[in-house]
């Protein structure tokens, strides 16, 4: 039994090193249509309910954003009132500094959420682990490890979770690979209007979400907008993930859109809203080109990335043009500042794009991705228009994760993870080289961003 089952661990090996190998071989101008053929989809997870909590003050829902280079929010949630304090030090068990900051709660037809509590800890050092623990409660310690502060700099992304079994997997396979951030772009719980799924999506992702800072930007199921009886938008989402729009060298008005640093200011991530106004004129028109301005004055920034929720170039049947208008908005913007690369979700499928820009391959383009592929209980996207353009490199509508390395001032490496079953795949892989250190890119770059103002 035991020979058996290390015998088929070493066929999985010799079969995910023979897939890895094989994106090797694939040239370099071919269009790729995976042809894997997933089993049906998983069902939906029953909700997590809350752990014995006889006072109401336990934290649970215990997430991290990174606020400025320094700094982290700890935001988590109390069934009843209690302290927005954070107790943190280097040593398990031991509490040097303190930090208290506000609570909120919201409402939502005849729901009523629990105590909101966020804090702003810092400043930290980098690369180091902290404990800490949530409004002084003694019945859970936390541990997280802050970002480096130089490069190499290793994100996670993948965006459309959900909480099916699916989901699970993603979450598994992220745990199980070493990692200084989570990027997601939009849709994170699909509570649609249940607002209960809110909570247990806090419970599902908080091992996850509570030792790395998780960096998010909402998708449409994030409105959550009814006609008389909810009429403001983002109501749970901007209660529940708040995220640093106010820090940051270009503060945005906004928690649906801003952007951060990371590794000393190596790498620039945008986060983009796709479903707060993004025409010209906007506040995050403005404010995107007042970001892209700052970072194009600056040195330092090797790698530019930014997240949107619906893709601005896709060849899924779902949600085909979806991205449209916010691409005619703001894609001269990102390609005169010589954005590197533009993640995706939206489309329940893996897709990435070469180097695009106008609807066209451009050497100067970012490259465009489509990882909305978490897991998420509406199931896959699967029919793609035929035949693949060009400019489509690879697709496949599988559940999966992106891993994002920046290995250097010019190099960054992506690879896509197929959850194929409950093994994490390599099934496509590409180096992005840094469109800043391209003179050809790089020589007009300043004439390219007022020529896209
Ligand atoms: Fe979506």
């Amino acid at each position: 039994m035991a020979v058996g089952r290390r015998s088929s661990m070493a066929l999985l090996v010799v079969l995910a090193a023979a897939s890895a190998m094989s994106l090797t071989l694939i040239p370099a101008t071919l269009a790729v249509t995976s042809p894997y053929v997933r089993p049906p989809a998983r069902p939906t997870l029953p909700l997590l309910q809350v752990p014995d909590d006889s006072d109401g003050q336990a934290p649970q829902q215990v997430h991290i954003s990174m606020v400025g280079p320094d700094k982290m929010r700890v935001s988590w949630i109390t069934d009843e009132d209690a302290p927005a304090t954070v107790e943190y030090g280097t040593t398990s068990g031991h509490y040097p500094l303190s930090v208290t900051g506000s609570t909120t709660s919201y409402s939502y037809l005849l729901y009523r959420s629990g105590k909101i509590h966020d804090a702003v800890i810092g400043p930290l050092q980098p690369s180091t682990t902290y404990y800490y623990r949530c409004s002084s409660s003694p019945s859970r310690e936390f541990s997280f490890r802050t970002p480096p502060a130089t490069l190499p700099f290793k994100f996670v992304i993948v965006g459309d979770f959900g909480q099916t079994g699916w989901t699970e997997t993603t979450l598994q396979h992220i745990a199980a690979v070493d990692h200084d951030m989570l990027l997601l772009p939009g849709d994170l719980s699909y509570a649609d209007f249940i607002q209960s799924r809110w909570d247990s999506y806090g419970r599902l992702v908080e091992p996850l979400a509570s030792s790395r800072p998780w960096m998010v930007t909402e998708g449409n199921h994030e409105i959550e907008k009814l006609p008389i009886v909810a009429p403001t938008p983002f109501v749970a989402y901007n209660a529940r993930w708040r995220m640093p729009y106010d820090a940051g060298t270009t503060p945005s008005p906004d928690n649906l859109y801003y952007s951060f640093d990371v590794a000393g200011g190596a790498v620039h991530v945008i986060m983009l809203g796709s479903y707060t106004d993004f025409a010209a004129g906007s506040p995050q028109h403005e404010w995107l080109r007042r970001d892209l301005a700052a970072v194009a004055s600056r040195s330092t920034a090797a790698f530019v990335v930014a997240l949107v929720h619906a893709p601005w170039y896709n060849t899924n049947k779902a949600h085909m043009g979806s991205g449209d208008a916010m691409q005619e908005a703001m894609e001269g913007l990102l390609y005169g500042a010589r954005v590197d690369a533009v993640f995706a979700g939206h489309v329940h499928a893996y897709e990435r794009f070469r180097r695009v820009y106008a609807g066209r391959e451009d050497p100067c383009g970012p490259v465009h991705i489509t990882i909305g592929d978490g897991g998420n209980r509406e199931g896959l996207a699967k029919r793609y228009e035929e035949p693949q353009p060009a400019m489509s490199a690879f697709r496949e509508a599988s559940f999966g994760h992106g891993r994002l390395e920046v290995v250097n001032a010019t190099h960054a490496l992506w690879t896509w993870h197929r959850n194929d079953d409950d093994v994490a795949v390599v099934a496509d892989q590409v180096w992005i080289t840094s469109l800043r250190a391209n003179p050809a890119c790089n020589k007009n770059r300043s004439e390219a961003v007022v020529e896209s103002e």
